[in-house]
């Protein structure tokens, strides 16, 4: 089954409760919370209090996506807020075995992003201690970005590394998910989409636009 998340760095700021529970409601399998500190990407987003607010108003999973250097330090606070999974970028974990282990003694499902000019070697060794890796088809820091299409040869070879050691890990997919690039992500081995700017800011509502996703990504799933 393929998961879409919603990712709240494009809803509206002044509503992310109400926005979050919309996208709950409309169906998504979770929310991805990206935090950005200025440093690893260029904008200032959230903290553990946005987690703490939003927990008690979902029952969805709450993803964080941790786009900040030296995400060690905030793992804790951010897994005692709620987090139901802590994803970290493995271009700012110089101890990155050791960082996906701290995670994982925290109880929270352990996550692992790449930038789309970081090659999967570059988690040859941490493989086995991830239950999802996430692949950015943007260069993260904004929402609204056009996708990645080279990345999907990446996601492909991701897939067949993963089965061919018989891993079942989930691939998350990340920047520029819409209609018309879901079933693509799909196709080449995602199972999770993330998506901001379809769901919020397609010009549909929210509830359409999760349908929209959902209906794009079965589309993928159809052997050609
Ligand atoms: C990094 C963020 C975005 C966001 C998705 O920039 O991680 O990729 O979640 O943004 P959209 O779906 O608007 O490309």
């Amino acid at each position: 089954m393929i998961k879409i998340e919603a990712s709240i760095l494009s809803a509206d700021f002044a509503r992310l409760g109400e926005q979050a529970r919309e996208a709950e409601a409309a169906g998504a399998d979770g929310i991805q919370v990206d935090v950005m500190d200025g440093c690893f990407v260029p904008d200032i987003t959230f903290g553990p209090g946005m987690v703490r607010a939003l927990r008690p108003l979902l029952r969805a999973p709450l993803d964080v996506h941790l786009m900040v250097v030296d995400p060690e330090r905030h793992l804790e606070a951010f897994a005692a807020a709620g987090a139901s999974r802590l994803i970290v970028h493995q271009e700012v974990c110089p101890h990155l075995h050791r960082t996906l282990q701290r995670i994982r003694a925290l109880q929270v499902e352990v996550g692992v992003s790449i930038n789309p000019g970081t090659p999967l070697a570059a988690l040859d060794e941490v493989l086995e201690l991830v239950d999802l890796v996430q692949v950015m088809t943007v260069n993260p820091g904004w929402g609204g970005q056009p996708f990645l299409a080279d990345q999907l040869d990446k996601i492909r070879r991701l897939r067949q590394t993963l089965e061919g050691r018989g891993l079942h890990t989930a691939i998350a997919v990340d920047g520029g998910i819409d209609p018309s690039t879901a079933p693509l992500a799909v196709r080449a081995g995602a199972t999770v989409l993330i998506a901001g700017s379809s769901i919020y800011n397609s010009g549909a509502s929210v509830a359409e636009s999760v349908a929209a996703l959902r209906a794009a990504a079965k589309l993928g799933l159809r052997t050609v």
